[in-house]
């Protein structure tokens, strides 16, 4: 039976990745990291901080699944698993293992940050590059397959976990009587955290049974099935909020919103350069669905913040 080794599980996505798995007959399940998550007691927990440079060859070895392929799934930053996985790969070789390949979450940011103007972006995009070049490196000097999803905006809530996104717009949807909402504004491809838990999920089986996905590129970006402006996306959360109607989205002027948030620009050149991007398209990345071939699903999915 394939043995799938979950990074990041306390995550919305890698909670989502969990749970999808605990209900597939076919799969062994583990989940490495600082915390056990607490709603799945009963799968093997090994304790691993990534960060750490002696972490942790006892993460890997399960005698008795021996010989049983295995594959890292990981929902936590790729700037600490690319590190940790090339650490642990000197130390233990990939067939003691039985590991097969790896798929891990970096993010679209390494696109959409590239050519940003705050140092803050470039040095995200430079952490995210390195990662992603360490990963794939280590995996090839050991043979083994290897697949960077790079999702865009995530959101919803599988369990106790939450996205710190779209959900805390929520929030301020439901109680304040008047929101300004830029307009026109650029357009967004919102994945929800089952969304991307199911694609995970999909390439981690296909890497553990050797097939592969062939016809996809190895650092895939990824992102819902819906693309939409910042503006359609706002109200429909806002139709969600306030099913009573209390909350009015006031339609103003992208540019007469991006001259007021200039004084940013002295205290915070990153929040100036986010307004900005509200004008941005951060879309046309690969949808789950056609990746997942099932029918697209309209933002926003269920469950979201409460
Ligand atoms: N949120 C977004 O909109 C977004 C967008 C694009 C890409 N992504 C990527 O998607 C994935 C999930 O994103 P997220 O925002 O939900 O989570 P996140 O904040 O990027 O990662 C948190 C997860 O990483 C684990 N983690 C962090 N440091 C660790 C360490 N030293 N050792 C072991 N585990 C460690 C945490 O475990 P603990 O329980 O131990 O804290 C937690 O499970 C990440 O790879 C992220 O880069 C996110």
């Amino acid at each position: 039976m394939p043995r799938l080794l979950i990074f990041g599980a306390t995550t919305p996505a890698g909670d989502a990745c969990l749970r999808q798995a605990i209900g597939d007959q076919g799969l062994a399940l583990a989940v490495a990291g600082r915390r056990q998550p607490p709603d799945h007691p009963a799968v093997p927990f090994f304790f691993c901080d990534l960060s750490a440079p002696s972490a942790a060859a006892a993460a890997w070895s399960d005698p008795s699944q021996e010989g049983e392929p295995l594959v890292a799934v990981s929902f936590a930053p790729i700037w600490h698993l690319a590190p940790y996985l090339a650490r642990q790969l000197a130390a233990q070789p990939a067939w003691s293992m039985g590991l097969q390949g790896v798929v891990a979450c970096s993010s679209s940011s390494v696109l959409t940050k590239r050519y940003a103007s705050n140092g803050f972006d470039r040095a995200l995009v430079r952490r995210l590059s390195q990662a992603e070049a360490l990963l794939q490196a280590s995996c090839e000097h050991h043979g083994l397959a290897w697949q960077i999803l790079a999702p865009t905006l995530i959101y919803g809530r599988s369990g106790t976990y939450t996205d710190r996104n779209l959900s805390r717009l929520m929030p301020l949807l439901r109680r304040l009587p008047l929101v300004p909402v830029p307009k026109p504004t650029g357009l967004r491809q919102p994945i929800h955290c089952s969304q991307l838990a199911a694609v995970a999920l999909h390439l981690a089986r296909a890497l553990a049974t050797g097939g592969g996905s062939a016809d996809l590129p190895r650092h895939l970006p990824v992102g819902g099935d819906d693309t939409l402006s910042y503006q359609e996306m706002l109200e429909r959360l806002q139709r969600l909020a306030n099913r009573g109607g209390r909350t009015t989205l006031i339609p103003v002027p992208a540019r007469l919103i991006y001259a007021l948030a200039a004084p940013l620009l002295l205290v915070s050149p990153k929040r100036f350069e986010a307004v900005l991007r509200m004008g941005a398209d951060l879309s046309g990345f690969m949808a789950a669905h056609q990746l997942l071939q099932r029918p697209p699903e309209p933002f926003p999915l269920h469950p979201l913040a409460p």
